[in-house]
């Protein structure tokens, strides 16, 4: 059984991933956030910074991930990444942000059997890298999936990820376990489950209900929870030593923000995003986070995070006890 951690834009950077692995471990593979292809002589080279061997722990097994629709420019753009030392590129055809789905791209290209099968053509045809695609149920609805699926088992790809909502439900609403159901029955590559994993129940009632699914993608929920993959793997760590885990990758999160952002102000804007996620353990009744939006300083905020960062703060049931 493989875990892969979802990519997140603006949170699941190298330095997040390299932590994530040094302190909490129990993924297999770590999903970068997408990066746009266009023209590459006009690509500017901080776009592929993140994804640099030398910010990226050799250990840490990493997918760069491409959001395009245009065949050639991937193809450019997954050999400079070739060249870089990757040789597994994943496809974005999944994300559903409506300034992205109406150039037909991300979710958006699903319902363009046409465009994806001219794609494909040009993109499948450089055996220097294998390719993996991330992907929904449809745009609209999970008939436009099927279409999709039968395309791709015409082409030879190493893996389908399949996030089980549609589109247009961006990430509200449940997820569609029968269509994914369906969907996955359908595909001849290996396919990987993703939606909705928050809790060990969640997975284990997935895993239970799709015995041959081999494949485990988490990313809200490991975020929130990142004792959560662990645990998954049947790892038991102890509650005494979680806040000084969370310490420990919050200081290294805060650390390399504060040497390369300008400004505390950007700072405190980032750590925001950090929060965003782990405060559902640490802060019931939203009273921290309150603090934390008000933070203008490193000063103010470091004080409000060593208030946050003490058992006391966190709440009987909650998973980082
Ligand atoms: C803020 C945010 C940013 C995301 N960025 C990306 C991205 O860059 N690439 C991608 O394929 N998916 C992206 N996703 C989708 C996640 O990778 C994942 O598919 C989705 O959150 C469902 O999994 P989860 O329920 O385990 O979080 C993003 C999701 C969120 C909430």
């Amino acid at each position: 059984m493989n875990l892969f951690l979802a990519p997140i834009q603006g949170i699941t950077m190298a330095c997040y991933r390299n932590s994530f692995a040094k302190i909490f471990g129990g993924i297999d593979a770590y999903y970068s956030p997408f990066i746009t292809t266009s023209d590459i002589k006009k690509a500017s080279p901080s776009l592929f910074k993140d994804l640099l061997p030398e910010h990226n722990d050799a250990a840490v097994k990493m997918v760069p991930q491409l959001l395009s629709n245009d065949g050639s420019d991937f193809r450019l753009f997954a050999s400079a990444l070739v060249d870089m030392g990757y040789n597994e590129i994943n496809w974005n055809i999944g994300c559903p942000f409506p300034m992205v789905t109406n150039k037909k791209k991300g979710a958006g290209i699903l319902p363009y059997p046409d465009m994806l099968k001219k794609f494909l053509d040009i993109a499948c045809g450089d055996s220097n890298y294998k390719i993996t695609v991330k992907m929904r149920l449809g745009l609209d609805n999970p008939e436009e999936g099927m279409d999709v699926i039968k395309l791709l088992n015409e082409y030879p790809l190493s893996g389908v990820i399949i996030h089980a909502r549609t589109g247009i439900q961006m990430y509200t609403g449940n997820v569609d376990l029968d269509s994914f159901e369906v969907l996955h029955s359908a595909c001849n590559h290996e396919a990987t489950y993703n939606g909705d994993i928050f809790t060990f129940e969640d997975f284990k009632r997935i895993q239970d209900r799709f015995p041959s699914i081999k494949n485990f993608m988490l990313g809200r929920g490991a975020l929130r929870n990142p004792f959560l993959p662990s645990i998954i793997k049947g790892q038991i760590i102890p509650s005494t030593d979680k806040m000084s885990m969370i310490r420990h990758f919050h200081d290294e999160i805060y650390n390399h923000y504060k040497n390369t952002l300008f400004g505390d102000r950007h700072l405190c804007d980032k750590m925001r995003e950090f929060w965003f996620y782990m405060s559902v353990h640490t802060d019931k009744d939203g009273k921290f986070m309150k603090k934390i939006k008000k933070c203008q300083s490193a000063a103010d905020y470091l004080d409000t995070i060593n208030l946050i960062l003490n058992p006391s703060c966190m709440w009987s049931n909650s998973p980082l006890r």
